[in-house]
């Protein structure tokens, strides 16, 4: 079990105790996104690397994902299921029609065949280079949440919303539009990835952990507004863009941030490896 990052809890008022007591119960998310990384033959070369590792680890405290792209997606599959172990697979776009007439589209349906155990949805990649907006990320995840699949919703706000003083505004119309008519009962199947965009990938610039800090409970008060503190505390939180090695605690310990989602620094098996080690080290001094 995991418990919270306090050693000592500071005097708190109730509704926040309810939120650490939830978190008490929270598995540590810890997951990596494959973008356009790799051919079928290295999806191979990973998982047959990897998956013996990963046996050697106790991760009855974490719940652990990788996201290929679509064409690997079944090779992943097949090797986790035949290997037995807790290791989630995701994709990472969908469309949020179950129709026939979307060519080059993959729709919640053809994913849950698969099956995939989570969908990613509105990448700032995908928002950025595509053109996604909201209202896309809410017809997705709907799909996703229909289909019973659970669904990473990404938010963040930009380097120009950041600057303009406007990024807490930007990511709560994000939550608010992407999470928009979704009922409470869906909830427990969803998840949501603050990745600042001018954080991620080679160009990002790592947030610093107080920013994080801060917009982590800003997302929490917002899911409160929207639903309750209770279903607010159990929707996992995870955080990316530019985690690495030496600021993977800096973020793993923040309160509110209750899973990492990493890039580059999860593509080698044991890089990643190497990572679920820190964040069981973690648990294992605060328990
Ligand atoms: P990096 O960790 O490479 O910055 O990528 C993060 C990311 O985009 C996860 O979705």
């Amino acid at each position: 079990m995991r418990l919270i990052r306090f050693l000592q809890r500071p005097p708190i008022v109730d509704s926040l105790l309810v939120k650490l007591d939830e978190k008490r119960l929270m598995k540590f998310y810890l997951g990596t996104n494959w973008k356009m990384h790799r051919t079928n033959t290295e999806a191979r070369q990973f998982v047959a690397e990897f998956l013996p590792l990963v046996r050697e680890l106790d991760l009855s405290s974490h719940y652990l994902f990788v996201i290929p792209s679509f064409t690997s997606i079944q090779i992943v599959r097949d090797a986790v299921t035949a290997s037995g172990l807790p290791l989630k697979v995701g994709a990472q776009n969908v469309h949020w029609e179950n129709g026939v007439e979307a060519t080059g589209e993959i729709s919640a349906r053809i994913l849950a065949d698969i099956p995939v155990d989570l969908v990613e949805i509105g990448h700032s990649e995908r928002r950025r280079k595509f053109g996604e907006t909201d209202t896309d990320v809410n017809r997705k995840a709907r799909a996703v949440l229909d289909h019973d699949l659970k669904a990473l919703i990404c938010i963040g706000e930009s380097r120009a919303e950041k600057e303009q003083g406007i990024g807490t505004q930007a990511l709560e119309k994000q939550v608010r539009e992407g999470l928009e008519g979704i009922p409470r009962k869906a909830l427990s199947k969803v998840m949501l990835a603050y990745e600042p965009t001018w954080a991620i990938g080679v160009a990002g610039q790592p947030a610093d952990p107080s920013y994080v800090q801060e917009k982590h409970a800003g997302i929490r008060e917002v899911l409160t507004s929207m639903y309750s503190a209770k279903i607010a505390a159990e929707v996992p939180l995870l955080f990316g863009g530019s985690v690495n090695h030496q600021n993977f605690r800096s973020y793993a310990e923040i309160v509110n941030v209750d899973g990492l989602f990493v890039g580059r620094a999860a593509w080698d098996p044991e890089s990643f490896i190497e990572l679920i080690k820190i964040s069981r080290c973690m648990n294992a001094s605060l328990s």
